[in-house]
């Protein structure tokens, strides 16, 4: 089943991260749809049980849509560390531990490289973001941009591992750079340019 979004409509951006609700709500901007946090509804956090960012994307999306009775869209996401096996994936805010500092992620990732002799490696931040309606439809849209971890973190701008990621073809860290240019630029901006291929946002109803 396509989802259809008409121009005015409700949608929950099913993340209590600031990071993410910043910049979901920049892409939606343009796009003539009234969007609210699930923070702001006080929606509770489902448990991210999925083994796969498209799982964890879809069951985030689909508790908020049922919960709050709106469209919802949901962001699962992390990075990808070629030399520690993809980790941390799909744990990357856990890795933060329980006071969301992702300076101990940061550090863990840097402790893992070294315990292997390295100074850095190849690595993906992706991206999955899942639209589901209160009935259970929904659909999934996965972004990845490619690059490397480098260290050590540079730059105070964007979120979470932003410090310590290079994208292919860049020598700044995503910490560094122009947040425009990272939202043109990243898994985050590759997965929505997909939604917005599907026409789910149907600026003509
Ligand atoms: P989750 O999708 O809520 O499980 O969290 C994914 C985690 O991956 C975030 O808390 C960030 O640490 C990390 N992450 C996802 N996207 C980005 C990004 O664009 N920049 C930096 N870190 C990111």
């Amino acid at each position: 089943m396509t989802i259809r979004l008409p121009r005015g409509a409700t949608l929950i951006v099913a993340s209590h991260n600031p990071g993410k609700v910043r910049e979901i709500h920049a892409l939606l901007g343009p796009h003539g749809i009234h969007a609210v946090s699930a923070g702001d509804l006080k929606l509770p956090e489902p448990e991210e049980t999925g083994t796969t960012f498209a799982a964890n994307a879809e069951l985030k999306a689909l508790a908020a849509a049922k919960a709050g009775g709106h469209a919802a869209l949901a962001d699962d996401s992390g990075l990808c560390v070629e030399a520690l096996d993809g980790a941390p994936g799909v744990y990357s805010a856990r890795w933060a531990g329980p006071t969301k500092d992702f300076r101990i992620a940061i550090n863990r990732v840097h402790d893992e490289l070294r315990q292997r002799h390295l100074s850095g490696s190849p690595a993906a931040f992706v991206c999955a973001l899942s639209v589901a309606l209160p009935g259970g439809e929904h659909q999934t849209f996965e972004g990845t941009v490619h690059g490397k971890v480098v260290f050590p973190p540079r730059g105070e701008k964007g979120f979470g591992y932003d410090p310590i990621f290079v994208a292919d073809l860049m020598t700044e860290t995503f910490a560094e750079i122009d947040p425009q240019l990272k939202h043109s630029i990243s898994h985050r901006a590759i997965a929505f340019e997909r939604l917005l291929h599907s026409h789910i946002f149907d600026e003509s109803l």
